[in-house]
């Protein structure tokens, strides 16, 4: 197991992405902090993974709330070795409809909230000279033109760039810190997208995700899982001299 006995806060493990990584590291072996706004999915997740970790109902975009989740695990498990920044937001609105709220809104959580988590949980692993971070980027952060609206591509912009200066600024205390950018994923959020999209398009769901899917050179969108092992893989000591990259996982949408 390429994660046993290791302390893994996930954000947003309730759903999409997140659950997919809480359960692909419960199976590696280690003991999941599942930090969730969402209630119900949150505890439905533990369920799944037999309560092997922590749930903690936790609201990113409130640094209060950070500070708890961070003192919980290191109360409860006497150190943290995992951090994946996984929680995000986003809807689909064009370049003249994004508002001030809008902007704040992702904002506060995917790169504001990312940042605090990072500083954080950057604390404790410091202190025990080692820890791997990973943060959920997209490509929209480099530029992907099909991006779900501007506001939230410069969110994902400053994850890529945060990681490669944490990289740098943490590199001394043994801390690696990565990202991944996914493609189209088939989560919650790609759902409520396309249910946007088609509303404005007029097509249905079904020809909307196949003119998404054909735009893909290897002819598919991603599932949760395909993120999951990636991120299983640079949280292990597979990728300890890896550090500071951002890593596309979209079927060769992209290629910076
Ligand atoms: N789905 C895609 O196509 C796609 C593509 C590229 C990047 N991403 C990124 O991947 C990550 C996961 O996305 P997903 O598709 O699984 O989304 P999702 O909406 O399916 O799941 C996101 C989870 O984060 C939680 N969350 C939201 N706001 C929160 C907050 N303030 N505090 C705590 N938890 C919060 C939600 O409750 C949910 O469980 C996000 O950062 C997203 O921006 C998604």
């Amino acid at each position: 197991m390429k994660l046993e006995n290791k302390i893994a806060i996930i954000t947003g493990a309730g759903r999409g992405m997140g659950r997919a990584m809480a359960l692909r590291f419960a199976a590696e072996g280690a003991q999941v902090v599942a930090a969730e706004v969402d209630r119900d999915s949150g505890e439905a997740v533990m369920g799944e993974i037999g309560g092997r970790g922590l749930l903690m109902h936790t609201d990113l975009s409130k640094v209060e709330e950070i500070d708890e989740l961070v003192r919980r695990t290191t109360a409860e498990f006497g150190r943290l070795d995992i951090l994946v920044n996984n929680a995000g937001v986003t809807r689909s609105l064009g370049f003249f409809d994004v508002t001030e709220a809008d902007w704040d809104w992702m904002h506060a959580v995917n790169a504001r909230g990312l940042f605090f988590c990072m500083q954080r949980a950057a604390r404790e692993m410091a202190r025990q000279k080692s820890g791997k971070i990973i943060n959920i980027a997209s490509i929209a952060g480099k530029g992907y033109r099909g991006t779900s609206n501007i506001a939230y591509a410069g969110t994902k912009g400053a994850v890529i760039a945060m990681t490669r200066v944490a990289a740098a600024q943490l590199a001394r205390h043994n801390i690696n810190v990565n990202a991944i950018c996914p493609g189209v994923t088939r989560t919650h959020m790609f759902d409520t997208l396309m249910k946007e999209i088609v509303q404005k398009r007029g097509v249905s769901e079904e020809e909307a995700v196949r003119r998404l899917d054909a735009t893909i050179p290897l002819g598919r969108s991603n599932s949760p899982d395909d993120i999951a092992k990636v991120a299983a893989f640079l949280a292990s000591s597979d990728a300890d001299n890896i550090t500071g990259q951002s890593i596309n996982v979209d079927g060769g949408l992209m290629w910076d």
